[in-house]
Parts: structure tokens; C-alpha cells; sequence
């Protein structure tokens, strides 16, 4: 049993909390006891996300729609909600568009995250958890992925949490007395058990668990296998997959940390599964849990598409006491049950 020790009704704002990973992350603090306000102009979300986690915990989310760049805003949202720390999800991810308007990608991630620390140092709130990613790791000189493993992103989206990385670890060494954890994600998936929150991405998903699920469900033919001549056991891609909510619990777990002031002033932690799983061990565990067949072709490669990596996780498990529980059927079984009760995602009616 995990437990946080921040006092009960301890405030934390969540930039980006409308989001696939911030949604799920405000319902595991507002059931461990946290007062939650998110902060999100919901350029990749829907409100009805919070909607549904107020049902999910039958707790209040305070609502702040800005964006991050409005320095103004933050300052008011972080002293209206006597923060004591933030976590901050808020940012643009897709890595396609990052190559296509890097400026957009920079202006949003590093100058958005520049704006959030200034407010956060004009207020005297100086704890934050980052949303890292293993994309600042690039193509494996050795895996598994060690938090010390050199830096090489090789896209604007993932220089861009480099910038960041880079920029905290300046702040914590100009202001000793902030605490900072940097969570790199592998890659997350899955849905609440619940299935009124989930992962509800904009026109074709490019990731596979979105895509896998909405063949199944009907939405789109088939699935597209990029490569299966890799140096792996199937020859398609090898991924560390993570449950989503396990993945909001290591926010908690960290939160606990530089509460704590047990993790060092600025600490990178990889959060993934230690496991690797392939394409197709992703479509026969989703074909398990959800009955329906997904039909897939073989495809050439997909260009940048690395051949195989996952996390060495054991610094979370040191530091934080945490690790992954959910299993790959948990992650599609969770999948298939968001996907099936909300076919078109947010824009679908509440079933349960
Ligand atoms: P998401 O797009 O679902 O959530 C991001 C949220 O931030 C959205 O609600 C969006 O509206 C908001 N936002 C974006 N720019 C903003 C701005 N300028 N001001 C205010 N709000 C803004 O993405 P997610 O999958 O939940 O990812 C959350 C964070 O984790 C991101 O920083 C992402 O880069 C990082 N991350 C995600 C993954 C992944 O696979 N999902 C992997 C590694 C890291
Ligand atoms: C991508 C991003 C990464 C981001 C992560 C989020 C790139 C280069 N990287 O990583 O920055 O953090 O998403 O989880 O885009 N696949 C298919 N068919 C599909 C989709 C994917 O075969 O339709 C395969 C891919 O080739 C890969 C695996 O599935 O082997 C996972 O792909 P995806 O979900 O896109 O994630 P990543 O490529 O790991």
C-alpha cells in the first residue's frame, strides 16, 4: 500500500490537467486528499474531462482556462489557490508537428514553461513535477534506458523537454532551496477502470494503443504494422507501455518526495515498466481483452521510428517506492473499456 504523507487538503495547481495524463493524475490526488486546481486552455482537451473526474472522486476541481503563457493568470491561479507545488503538464506532444512549426513547439513548451517558474518565483511556490519524456534519451547507445543515459532527441518536440530539463536544473542550482522532479515517461496507455476518462485524441491517432482501439471498435479498417524486419523476437517496434494510472500515481509518489525533501534538489526518474512488448503483443492482448479481431497489414517503417527501447525503472522504485502494478491486458482491457463507452471520446454521452 502506498501512501503520501503531504498533509490533507495540501493545494497543487495542474497546468495541462484537462489532458490524457493530467485527468487521470487529478483523480489520484483528489482521492488522496488534495485541494486541485488545473489550469489548462484546452487546446487538446475538453472541459468535460474535469467534468468527469469531479464524478469519478465526487470532489471540485477548481478551473482556471488560461494559457501558461499569461504570466498574469498563473500568478493569480497560484496565489488564488495557495499552492504549495506544481505539476506541469501542459505543453504540445506530437512530434510531427513539432518538425512542422518548431516555433510553435518552442514557443508553447520552453517559453510556456519559462512564464510558469517566474509566476512560481514570484509567489514563493518552488516545487514542481515535470512531464519528461525518454524521447531526450534518442536512439540507444544501451538499454535498458538509464536516467544517465546520454541526452539525443532527435526532434524538436523532445529538444524541447531537453530545454526544459536543462532550464530547471539551472533554476535548482541558482535556488537551492526549490525541489524538482523531472518524470520521463515511457509510453503511456490505458484508461480509468472506470471508463469515463481516457485518452481521446484529435483526428488519426499517430500512437498505436488509440489507433488499436478505435479498429476494434470500428472507426477505422485496419491497423498499419510500421516494420517488421526489426531486431526484435517479432521484428516489429518493442515499447515500454505503462498504465496511465499508474503512471498518475508516480506523480504522487514524487509530490511525496520533494515534500519530503528526500530526492535531491533536481531528480530525473524514468517511469515505465522495465518491459518491453512489441506491436503485435499489443494487438493479440488487445484482441484478448476486448473479444474483437484488429485487423492489421505489415507496413514499411515508419521514418525516426526507433527500432526497440524501455525503462530501467529502478531509480523510481528507490527513490519514490513505486512501480508499475497494471499488466498489457489491464492497459487494453482499460483501453477497450473507455473506447467502447465513449466511441467518439468526449463528444460521446456519458453511459456509465
Ligand atoms: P495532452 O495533450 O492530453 O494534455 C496536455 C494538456 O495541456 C491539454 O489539456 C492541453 O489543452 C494543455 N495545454 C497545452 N498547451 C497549453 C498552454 N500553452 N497553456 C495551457 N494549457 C495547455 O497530453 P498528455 O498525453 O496528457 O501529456 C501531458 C504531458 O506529458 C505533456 O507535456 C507531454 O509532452 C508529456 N508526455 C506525454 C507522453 C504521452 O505519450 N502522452 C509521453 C511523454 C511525455
Ligand atoms: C511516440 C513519439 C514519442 C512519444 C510517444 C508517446 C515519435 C517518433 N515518438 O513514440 O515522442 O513520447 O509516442 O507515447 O513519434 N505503430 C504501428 N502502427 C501505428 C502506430 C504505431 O505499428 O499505427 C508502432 C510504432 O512503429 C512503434 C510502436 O507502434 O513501434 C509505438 O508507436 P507510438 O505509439 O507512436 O509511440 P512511439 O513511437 O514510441
Amino acid at each position: 500500500m502506498q501512501t503520501n504523507t503531504m498533509p490533507a487538503a495540501a493545494s497543487v495547481l495542474v497546468t495541462g490537467g484537462a489532458g490524457y495524463i493530467g485527468s487521470h493524475t487529478c483523480v489520484e490526488l483528489l482521492q488522496a486528499g488534495y485541494r486541485v486546481t488545473v489550469l489548462d486552455n484546452y487546446c487538446n482537451s475538453s472541459p468535460e474531462a474535469l467534468a468527469r473526474v469531479e464524478r469519478i472522486t465526487g470532489k471540485t476541481v477548481q478551473r482556471v482556462q488560461a494559457d501558461i503563457r499569461d504570466g498574469a493568470a498563473l500568478r493569480d491561479a497560484l496565489r488564488s489557490s495557495q499552492a504549495q507545488a506544481v505539476i506541469h503538464f501542459a505543453g504540445l506532444k506530437a512530434v510531427g508537428e513539432s518538425v512542422a512549426e518548431p516555433l510553435h513547439y518552442y514557443d508553447n513548451n520552453v517559453l510556456g514553461t519559462v512564464r510558469l517558474l517566474q509566476a512560481m518565483q514570484d509567489c514563493g511556490v518552488e516545487q514542481i513535477v515535470f512531464s519528461s519524456s525518454a524521447t531526450v534519451y534518442g536512439d540507444p547507445v544501451r538499454l535498458p534506458y538509464t536516467e544517465d543515459h546520454p541526452f539525443a532527441p532527435t526532434n524538436p518536440y523532445g529538444q524541447t523537454k531537453l530545454d526544459v530539463e536543462n532550464m530547471l536544473r539551472a533554476q535548482s542550482r541558482a535556488k537551492p532551496h526549490w525541489r524538482i522532479a523531472l518524470l520521463r515517461y515511457f509510453n503511456p496507455v490505458g484508461a480509468h477502470p472506470s471508463g469515463l476518462i481516457g485518452e481521446d485524441p484529435q483526428g488519426v491517432p499517430n500512437n498505436l494503443m488509440p489507433f488499436v482501439a478505435q479498429v476494434a471498435v470500428g472507426r477505422r479498417q485496419s491497423l498499419n504494422v510500421w516494420g517488421s524486419d526489426y531486431d526484435t523476437p517479432d521484428g516489429t517496434g518493442v515499447r515500454d507501455y505503462i498504465h496511465v494510472v499508474d503512471l498518475a500515481q508516480g506523480h504522487l509518489r514524487a509530490l511525496d518526495m520533494l515534500q519530503r525533501g528526500t530526492g535531491g534538489q533536481c531528480t530525473a526518474i524514468n517511469l515505465g515498466t522495465g518491459q518491453g512488448c512489441s506491436v503485435l503483443d499489443v494487438v493479440q492482448a488487445f484482441e484478448q481483452a476486448s473479444g474483437r479481431k484488429v485487423p492489421y497489414q505489415i507496413q514499411p517503417r515508419r521514418p525516426g521510428d526507433l527500432p526497440a527501447y524501455w525503462a530501467d525503472p529502478s531509480t523510481a522504485q528507490r527513490l519514490l517506492g513505486w512501480q508499475a502494478q497494471r499488466s498489457l491486458h489491464d492497459m487494453c482491457a482499460d483501453t477497450w473499456r473507455w473506447q467502447s463507452m465513449n466511441p467518439q471520446g468526449y463528444a460521446s454521452p456519458v453511459t456509465a
